[in-house]
């Protein structure tokens, strides 16, 4: 959760300033679920009437209703402006290394201005499997590359005991930058950043995808079913150039570690892909 611009908290925030000492606060933010701050001035320092000046006056519902209404709709129009300009972007760029460029001098995702780095796909440019992950993690946010925390130790095992190497490979994710807290992506944010996934996989012309967790299936495959469902089958992905590639989808690596009697399906479904892919695997 991100600290600025949490107005509704205003006379908590002004009461935790006058009642609270600094730890109390910060623990109260850390049990909140805020990890990350915006600017430099802790919430609960602003000025209380600095703070209620921004509140809507709850008058009456109708009242409060309007704004509402039209702060959502002002969210779907940017959201719908910031998709056209990723696509028309995307539609011009042939090369990878301009698409990097291209998504790190993007302005169209909010996302961008929490994360400490931009999260670009990473390995084989020439690899036949690309593998989509959802969103890169505090520790990905920290060093700049897919699935090198405990999720990405995970999958390198993974990989290595198929007999694929993470270099035979290239490895990126549904959106570039890390949600705060590791929430879960709005569906806002994703098709924002969903053109510059695709362009990724145009550039790269894979013969498979792997689908890590539900929502880079959902988000490629764009359909709504579970991963439970999705995985252990056969899936196509057609790209915006109209080729049908093979996709798998399969557990989340960061599910599996939470879950790991679900790690002899997620192995089955690395079998599966790997056996068409030419290096058969037998064992589990
Ligand atoms: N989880 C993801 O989905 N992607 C990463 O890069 C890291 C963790």
């Amino acid at each position: 959760m991100i600290l600025e611009k949490l107005y509704f908290c205003g006379s908590l925030g002004a009461m935790m300033n006058s009642e609270m000492s600094v730890r109390e606060i910060l623990e109260w933010y850390d049990a909140a679920g805020v990890d990350v701050t915006v600017g430099s001035v802790p919430f609960a320092l602003v000025e209380k009437d600095a703070v209620l000046t921004k509140m809507p006056l709850r008058e009456s519902n109708k009242e409060v209703a309007k704004p509402q209404r039209q702060a959502t709709t002002e969210l779907a129009q940017a959201t719908q402006e910031a998709c056209k300009n990723a696509k028309d972007l995307c539609q011009e760029i042939d090369r990878l290394d301009k698409l990097r460029e291209a998504v790190e001098n993007f302005e169209g995702c909010s996302l961008k201005l929490t994360a400490t780095h931009t999260v670009f796909g990473d390995g084989n440019p020439q690899a036949k499997i690309v593998l989509v992950g959802e969103a890169p993690g505090a520790d990905e946010d920290r060093i700049g590359r897919p699935f090198v925390g405990r999720s990405g130790q995970l999958l390198d095992k993974m990989l290595k005991a198929a007999g694929l190497g993470r270099d035979s490979c290239y490895i990126t994710n549904v959106l570039p930058w890390r949600p705060p807290g590791n929430r879960t992506p709005t569906d806002g944010e994703i098709a924002v950043c969903l053109p510059f996934l695709k362009r990724q996989i145009d550039l790269i012309k894979p013969d498979y995808i792997l689908l890590l967790g539900g929502s880079a299936a959902n988000a490629l495959l764009e359909n709504a079913e579970t991963i439970s469902k999705l995985r252990g089958h056969w899936l196509s992905y057609q790209t915006t150039e109209g080729k049908d590639i093979k996709a798998l989808a399969t557990f989340h690596p960061a599910y599996l570690l939470r879950n790991t009697g679900q790690k002899a399906k997620a192995w089955a479904d690395m079998l599966r892909l790997v056996k068409d892919y030419g290096l058969e695997k037998t064992d589990a």
